[in-house]
């Protein structure tokens, strides 16, 4: 049987359909507004500014081509050059020609990244310009109160692992898991237009209890058998969002540290901004910065637990530098996370784009673990699989080139599979009545359910 094919833009009724017609333009209209921000704090005749509007004006181009299902260009090779562009983006473009509208999702959306991308980079002085910096910070700065709490969480953590038996670890392991995988739920390019209530009703331990059962599948104890049953101990983070998700994978980091279940945590950072939200190395070392300030929250706001609050960030951060400082937090990037590729290209055949360098480098790992929904768009290839599909066979060569792999998603796409029969009809029919202006189907693409899937990557 052959793969089924991947989502396009004009799916009539999905997710995708909408995200591409409406959802693409936002995106780039508050890119066009952030710019404007950072242009009102130059002088108006410097050549930084000039060259901001001359940005802004082509940011503007960017956002007709895709009202306008123009196609899709290659990239020229000017902008590869300085822009570094992996080749593989105009490869699928000789080869698959595809309109904004028309086109792949998946390659589309990944696409829209680069172009914005190159923009920048093609001017000197805006060439390290992160265009979402200002969103990921103020909603960082919005998420004070599930910040603080994950951190006084984190401080008991110590007096509770003296006498913690190994089936006491494994509950906290499992809670430790569900804090990074509800982390992924405070995305930037959903809550355009969230408020400090929402972004709350999405970070607490409240919030969590009450999400349990939109795990639809679960499979954190296979997670914790390969762990516990490994001698040498790294754990791989493919991460997604900066802010709260990174905050909050940085949770399960060190506890997996402080508990010796692990000796190493590798963190995979984007190399350019990506996906609005997705986290840098420098967002991380803005987070670290943020948390240490004096006045980035105002923790006046917490009232009697204000110095508590305090406390319990010193920390956190003294922790973090501490386990960054031995060597046993790192963090590194490689382009091939932002390149269109799905992940069954980490395989040691393909060695035109970087896939069996990285597959080489995971191989050292224990536990893999991909973060968000892009990384479960990109394992699943953001196919048409019957949702019903093997999480197996949805992952294709990753499946049985020996990677220990943990997916741990909220979903907010159309692409889901492993549910058990009947499960997806009785999502649809719930969605429907709850939504009545929305597809059924459209439940996989709200956020508010999750996925926890493993492979041990010796399934032939
Ligand atoms: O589906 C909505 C969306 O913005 C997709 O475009 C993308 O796959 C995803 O969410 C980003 O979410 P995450 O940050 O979890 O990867
Ligand atoms: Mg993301």
């Amino acid at each position: 049987m052959g793969l089924p094919e991947t989502f396009k833009n004009n799916d009539k009724d999905t997710f995708g359909a909408y995200t591409a017609s409406s959802r693409w333009p936002t995106i780039v209209a508050n890119a066009i507004d952030d710019l404007e921000a950072e242009l009102s704090t130059l002088e108006a005749d410097s050549q930084r500014f000039k060259a901001g509007k001359d940005i802004q004006a082509q940011l503007s181009l960017l956002k007709q081509e895709i009202a306008t299902d123009k196609p899709i260009r290659p990239f020229t090779a000017e902008e590869i050059q300085v822009a570094q562009v992996p080749g593989s983006f105009n490869d699928v473009i000789t080869s698959t020609p595809q309109t904004w509208q028309t086109g792949g999702w998946l390659f589309c959306e990944v696409y829209l990244y680069r172009r914005i991308n190159v923009l920048f980079r093609n001017c000197n002085s805006w060439a390290q310009f992160d265009i979402f910096n200002r969103l990921k910070q103020s909603t960082f700065q919005n998420s004070m109160i599930g910040v603080v709490e994950l951190a006084t969480r984190y401080r008991k953590l110590e007096s509770q692992l003296q006498d913690a038996n190994p089936q006491a670890l494994e509950i906290l392991f499992k809670e430790f898991i569900e804090i990074s995988l509800w982390g992924n739920a405070t995305d930037l390019s959903l809550l355009t237009n969230a408020t400090l209530e929402d972004i709350k009703s999405l970070q607490g331990e409240e919030a969590r209890k009450a999400s349990e059962s939109k795990i639809l599948i679960n499979d954190t104890s296979k997670a914790w058998d390969q762990l516990t049953s490994s001698k040498s101990k790294q754990v791989d983070f493919v991460l997604d969002n900066s802010g709260f998700e990174v905050y909050a994978d940085l949770m399960l980091a060190l506890f997996l540290l402080d508990t010796g279940i692990a000796t190493k945590c590798v963190f995979h950072a984007k190399d350019i901004p990506y996906m609005v939200s997705d986290c840098m190395i420098k967002d991380f070392e803005v987070l670290v910065e943020d948390m240490n300030s004096a006045d980035f929250f105002d923790l006046t706001q917490l009232k009697d637990e204000a110095q508590n609050g305090r406390e319990s960030l010193d920390f956190l951060v003294r922790t973090l530098k501490q386990h960054v400082a031995s060597g046993q937090l790192t963090f590194t990037e490689t382009p091939f996370w932002t390149l269109d590729l799905d992940y069954t290209h980490i395989d040691p055949s393909e060695t035109k784009y970087g896939g069996a360098q990285v597959h080489k480098d995971l191989l050292q790992s224990d536990l893999v673990i991909f973060k968000g929904d892009l990384n479960y768009r990109k394992l699943t290839g953001d196919r048409k699989w019957p949702r019903t599909t093997k999480w197996e066979t949805a992952i294709g060569s990753l499946a049985s080139t020996g990677l220990k792999t943990l997916s741990l998603r909220t979903c907010k796409a159309d692409v889901i599979v492993g549910l058990a029969p009947g499960v997806d009809e009785k999502l649809c029919s719930v969605w429907e009545s709850e939504k009545k202006t929305e597809p059924g189907s459209w439940w996989s693409s709200s956020g508010k359910y999750a996925v926890i899937c493993y492979c041990d990557g010796h399934q032939y």
